[in-house]
């Protein structure tokens, strides 16, 4: 779907002005206290280059973490500022907090050519309440508002949607307009057969999206800590895996009603499963339903892995989130997601990844650049794919 709002490219007369742009960098950062990861500053860089070849003097906003509405010393967004500088290739210039003093001379003093940035907004509890009074301080920063943080764009915080109450234009930078027009392929047309591949770890979270892929998908493979439950509900025992009690009536509701869905739902046959009770990693493979006590289900197994790859085969549109196994936890359990992601690297069908830990995996074993679209957004790219509209698009100005 084109994206319906305004972007950059709808403003003129930039010279000058001050922009406020909401970007998503929330990173994670190393044992350094360094940015371990730049995906999101990269992401970022189109929409912020092109503000600064219009003569117009961005200034950056951005939650890091959830230091839960105070200062916390370790979530300050200053190590964003060096990698940001070289990728901008431009002096970036921080605040020591996000609308007080040390952030309105920053801003004031800008000048053209540079970037600030201000401080982490989650050290305002006004930014989750989205407090009236805090947006529109920050709304004195710009002249104009781009929000470019697709990340964030299902939270209705104070610098997503408050901001824009009070600062027009209010327009979708590049990454915000290219991420809602790949996902919303997966959402609304989907090439056929569609493939939906659905892992990870939380079945509380994911379940509405195994339930909406069943609706649209031709296929659905579900792997990750999420089959347990599954298997719990038909009845299978699985030792010390990851179940979620309160899912397993959701879950076998599914089951149930598995042959009034349009996609197959197809659930892992065998695991490796480790020994919980052992100091040293033991491994071994067992059958999803037949797991021992003290035994935890790690990743899929070799079987349900040739039965993956043979339905994948067949795709020409794939929607992939959340990965089959604990692929973060030891090498050991990464043979799963890894192999999955060599196999779709290789397929001729337009594949999507969402989701921030299946966005590593994938970067991890080195194929993102094989990839159609590799989504930024975690739980943003979930609720748009499932069809929910985003606060933080919504707002923003209509085309006219
Ligand atoms: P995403 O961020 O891509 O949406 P999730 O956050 O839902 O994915 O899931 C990622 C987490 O799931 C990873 O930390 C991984 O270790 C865990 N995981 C996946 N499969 C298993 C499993 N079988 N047992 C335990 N944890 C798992
Ligand atoms: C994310 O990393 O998913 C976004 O930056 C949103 O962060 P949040 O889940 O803490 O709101
Ligand atoms: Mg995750």
């Amino acid at each position: 779907m084109k994206f319906p709002k305004k972007t950059v490219d709808d403003l003129s007369d930039l010279k000058g002005k001050k922009a406020l742009v909401r970007v998503d960098f929330n990173v994670p950062l190393d044992d350094d206290g360094q940015v371990g990861d730049t995906t999101r500053l990269e992401a970022a860089v189109p929409t912020i280059s092109r503000l600064l070849e219009a003569g117009a003097i961005p200034v950056l906003m951005s939650h890091l973490g959830r230091p839960g509405g105070k200062v916390v010393e370790e979530y300050r967004l200053a190590p964003v500022a060096a990698p940001l500088a070289e990728l901008l290739d431009c002096e970036v210039r921080t605040a020591d907090d996000t609308v007080g003093e040390s952030a309105r001379q920053m801003v004031s003093e800008l000048e053209t050519g540079q970037v600030g940035l201000l401080e982490n907004l989650r050290f305002q509890s006004g930014e989750k309440d989205n407090d009236s009074e805090f947006a529109s301080q920050l709304a004195e920063f710009g002249d104009l508002f781009v929000s470019d943080a697709f990340g964030t764009a299902h939270r209705a915080h104070a610098s997503m949607t408050g901001v824009p109450e009070h600062l027009r234009p209010a327009v979708g930078g590049y990454l915000l307009k290219s991420e809602f027009e790949k996902l919303t392929e997966a959402r609304d047309n989907p090439e056929r057969p569609f493939v939906a591949l659905l892992g990870g770890a939380k079945i509380s979270d994911k379940l509405p999206v195994i339930e909406h892929f069943l609706e649209k998908a031709d296929v659905v493979l579900v792997g990750g800590a999420m089959a347990y439950t599954f298997a719990v509900a038909r009845g299978g025992e699985v030792g010390a895996s990851m179940v979620e009690p309160d899912f397993i009536d959701e879950a076998r509701r599914i089951l149930e009603n598995r042959d009034n869905y349009r996609g197959e739902l197809v659930l892992p046959v065998d695991n490796v499963v480790m020994n919980t009770d052992s100091e040293e990693l033991e491994t071994r493979v067992t059958k999803t339903d037949e797991i021992a006590d003290g035994w935890e289900g790690m990743d899929i197994g070799p079987r349900t892995l040739e039965m993956f790859l043979t339905r994948m085969r067949v795709a020409k549109m794939v929607f992939w989130n959340g990965p089959f196994g604990a692929f973060d936890y030891a090498p050991e359990f990464a043979q799963g997601t890894v192999k999955i992601a060599e196999e779709l690297a290789g397929l001729d069908a337009r594949v999507i990844v969402g989701g921030g830990d299946s966005a590593s995996a994938v970067k991890n074993a080195g194929f993102a650049d094989d990839f159609y679209h590799v989504s930024t957004g975690g739980g943003a790219s979930l609720e748009l794919v499932r069809g929910e509209e985003l606060p933080g698009i919504e707002i923003l100005d209509d085309l006219e």
